[in-house]
């Protein structure tokens, strides 16, 4: 009989019992929302198997559960929770309150525990996202890719095994050459580290050259994620006021015993400022009389517009102080999380052992792909399709930012990259959130510049309104319409009262 476990007036078998604690496991289960309304169960075979029991005794209890109106089954298909089932809870037993342990975290854990949740990524209801980051999916050479991601794949190694830690051979000499050609950096082939993203560099950074107290120098405004990677290593972070020239190196002999600073000198980011040679080299005899590390991100360097290549500080360091951070995050796909390390020669083993226990290492058959690319000269050539890309869209941004806002707005950082900040003369700082929610409101995502700040030194900001504008996710014709309706939203922004409310 269906649903039924043991017939009536039998005596029940073993098996019988064993079906009877799979019914209730998986009610159980239900009930607290491991399988929620809708969700797949395995397949009857799939758990008998799992269990090491006869596939009779998992289908006895299935059927049971469908009796109950706990599953439902199609023809062909795996039983799934039936989907309009509410208040499974109320069905089962009380669980009697058990005192929770008390969530103990390390250090680290606190710190990384207590930072801001970054804001989710809208999905499709933009009409333009401004969203800095992002690149356009039609950008990416998705051919060139799947035949040496192909091609990896098919050069079956007899076996598979675990790789360096720092990266497979084929990448760190293929990466080794394209710093020289294309930036002008020489470092031999075992001082690239190949990393997840420049993101786990920084980490790395952090952890092998910080312990909690170290000072550590940022730009003020800085990258978040630096400055949040670094802050979680518990070091102390003393922000260093950043002009249209970069960091402002005049002020670090007040950082005092720092043992790193973090810096973009080829475009300072948010603000893009381009750091000229006297800087250069007043970082660096900072580093050596301090003996502190300088990581240089060098996240953008691929695209500059109306200037010539600067070649990155690492060039410049005979004292091998310089921990040089590239990715391919600009170049090719966030979403590949690819990026490379030159590292001092000193560190490198540390390097290797840090990168070993975080992960084992990369990705190969994504490493061998890349290493492909670049020694073909595909990367290049697609480099350069996505530099001229990248300027039609920052043509067109600059020309509608002016065409439509004029002297309302001052953009800065125009130079490189693959984003500029706008600031709006005319609407306070304290507004920027007001604008955003706005502008999003008519279809519109703009990214404050706001948070980049050292929440202590705000007042080294100008006092409007700032946004970041990423542009090389947007067709030009999505970036003139946005600004269109950037213009609407400031145009209809409310007068606020108080005398900084001037109405735009
Ligand atoms: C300043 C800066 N550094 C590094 C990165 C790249 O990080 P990743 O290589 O981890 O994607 C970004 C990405 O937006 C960035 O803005």
């Amino acid at each position: 009989m269906v649903g039924q476990l043991g017939g009536v007036g039998q005596e029940p078998t073993e098996q019988d019992a064993v079906a009877r604690r799979i019914h209730a496991s998986i009610k159980d289960q239900i009930a607290r929302g491991v399988y929620v309304p809708g969700a797949r169960l395995p397949s009857t075979r799939a758990l008998a198997a799992e269990l090491g029991v006869s596939r009779t005794t998992v289908t006895a209890a299935y059927e049971r559960l469908l009796a109950e109106g706990y599953l439902e089954t199609r023809q062909g298909a795996r039983a799934q929770v039936a989907p309009n089932l509410q208040g499974a809870e109320q069905d089962c037993q009380p669980r009697p309150a058990m005192p929770r342990a008390p969530v103990r975290l390390s250090g680290y854990g606190q710190r990384v525990a207590g930072l801001p949740s970054p804001p989710q990524p809208s999905r499709g209801q933009l009409i333009a996202d401004f969203r800095y980051g992002d690149l356009s999916a039609g950008d990416f050479p998705t051919l060139a890719w799947k035949r040496a991601l192909n091609a990896a794949l098919l050069r079956r190694p007899d076996r598979l095994s675990y790789g360096d830690p720092c990266g497979t051979p084929e990448l760190r000499a293929a990466l080794q050459a394209y710093l020289w050609r294309a930036r002008g950096l020489r470092c031999k082939a075992d001082q690239v580290v190949v990393v997840n993203g420049s993101q786990q560099g920084l980490d790395l950074c952090g952890r092998l050259l910080l312990d909690p107290g170290d000072r550590a120098v940022i730009e003020d405004p800085c990258y978040q994620l630096a400055r949040q990677s670094l802050g979680a290593c518990g070091a102390t972070l003393v922000p260093v006021e950043v002009d249209r020239e970069g960091m402002r190196t005049d002020r670090l002999a007040a950082a005092g015993d720092a043992r790193l600073a973090y810096v973009t000198p080829s475009h300072q980011y948010p603000l893009g400022g381009v750091m000229p040679v006297g800087r250069r080299q007043e970082l660096l005899a900072w580093a050596r009389r301090t003996g502190a590390y300088v990581i240089e991100d060098d996240y953008d360097g691929e695209y500059r517009y109306d200037i010539a290549p600067i070649q990155p500080l690492h060039a410049l360091d005979t004292a091998e102080q310089v921990v040089y951070a590239g990715t391919v995050s600009k170049t090719l796909s966030p979403s590949l999380r690819l990026g490379y390390l030159v590292v001092p020669p000193a560190l490198c083993s540390a390097f290797a052992a840090a990168k070993r226990l975080n992960d084992r290492h990369t990705p190969s058959l994504e490493q061998e792909a890349l290493a492909t690319l670049i020694a073909d000269g595909t990367y290049e050539r697609h480099i350069r399709r996505a530099r001229r890309r990248n300027g039609q869209r920052r043509a067109a941004l600059l020309a509608s930012l002016s065409g439509k806002l004029g002297n309302r707005v001052s953009v800065v950082g125009t130079d490189a990259g693959l984003h500029v900040v706008a600031w709006f003369n005319d609407i306070p700082k304290q507004r920027e959130a007001e604008l955003i929610g706005k502008a999003r409101a008519v279809g519109l995502g703009l990214y404050p510049v706001s948070p980049l700040y050292d929440p202590a030194s705000l007042s080294a900001r100008p006092d409007c309104a700032g946004l970041v504008m990423g542009y090389a996710c947007l067709a030009e014709r999505e970036i003139e319409r946005g600004v269109q309706l950037l213009a609407a939203v400031l145009d209809n922004l409310p007068a606020a009262a108080g005398p900084q409310g001037t109405k735009t």
